[in-house]
């Protein structure tokens, strides 16, 4: 069996990992190592390869995408459309989406923004304390990176969490709403918002004027999600006004944010470099090796990725 790897990340994790689960596998580097036939490549492990790339091999059983998003991979035009694409489910991806998720909540939620902007000016004063059981959380998608968040937060006692999702999702504890229509009554009720769907031409720039005017004054706004489901202009002018409080952005269009942008000054936006959650290669190569096992075995692979609907 042939694995070839193509991305600019350092291999020397994958392969070792890969070749202590399945021994019998060549792990190749793409172009270097890539074998005349193509043809004999049997599954392909990758991040943001160059377009057109993917299409060269033409009996591939697998196509693993070495993130969570797919979006990066979808814009490739000439894709093949009848290879399973695997998105990473791993468990420390998930773990460190949960850590910078629950960071960012419990910040906005105990108002640190506020007690920052006053510790410039020397104010000493203090508001009631937040009731945790009411405070209104809200997933601007709720799969797998979401709905482990907002599990660590029930842990914490947040009782007041929602999740929005395309279709409706049946969530213990947690108020499903779903499609456009609830869209409003969603955002309505979000004091903490967290953005984590997936980059798609329907959810591109989702944050905008108009679903910003329908949270509360003085929300927060988590994106660990992607930078093209922002309108930054929109945004950054909610945050000026007021009617946005605070923003964590650890995403944006187009990375790595740009010298220019009003976001590194402002004193109500934290910026991170698209580190909410990193893939550990060890771990996401354990699982991929175990995936690969299962599919040689005649299993099915998971986490496949839905390519009418882009993620
Ligand atoms: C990172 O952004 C990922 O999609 O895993």
């Amino acid at each position: 069996m042939k694995i070839l790897y193509i991305s600019k990340y350092d291999p020397t994790p994958w392969q070792r990992k890969i070749e202590k689960i399945l021994p019998e596998a060549d792990f190749l580097l793409w172009p270097d190592e890539a074998p005349d036939n193509l043809g004999e490549i049997d599954y392909v492990l990758t991040w943001k390869p160059e377009p057109g790339v993917l299409a060269l091999f033409p009996n591939l059983k697998a196509i693993f995408n070495m993130g969570a998003g797919v979006d990066a991979l979808l814009q490739d035009k000439s894709l093949p459309q009848n290879v399973p694409i695997v998105r990473l489910v791993d468990p420390l991806l998930t773990s460190g989406m949960v850590e910078y998720v629950v960071h960012w909540v419990l910040h906005f939620h105990r108002q640190f923004h506020i007690y920052g902007a006053m510790q410039k000016k020397r104010e000493w004063k203090e508001f009631p304390p937040p009731f945790t059981a009411k405070r209104a959380i809200g997933f601007l998608g709720i799969g797998e990176l979401g709905y482990a968040s907002a599990q660590a937060l029930q842990n914490l006692g947040f009782k007041n969490i929602a999740g929005w999702s395309r279709n409706k999702k049946q969530l213990p504890g947690i108020e499903s709403f779903s499609g456009l229509g609830e869209l409003e009554t969603f955002l309505n009720r979000t004091e903490i918002l967290i953005t984590l769907l997936p980059l798609t031409n329907e959810t591109e720039k989702i944050i905008n004027a108009k679903t910003i005017s329908l949270l509360p004054t003085g929300a927060c706004i988590i994106n660990p999600g992607r930078g093209g489901l922002v309108n930054d202009d929109d945004l950054i002018a909610a945050l000026k006004g007021g009617k946005i409080a605070s923003a964590a952005l650890d995403v944006f269009s187009p990375e790595p944010l740009d010298e220019q942008s009003p976001y590194w000054e402002m004193e109500n936006v934290f910026v991170t470099p698209h580190i909410a959650s990193l893939t550990v290669a060890g771990s996401a190569a354990s699982v991929t090796a175990e995936m690969i096992k299962k599919i040689e075995a005649g299993g099915e692979p998971e986490n496949t990725v839905d390519l009418s609907s882009g993620y």
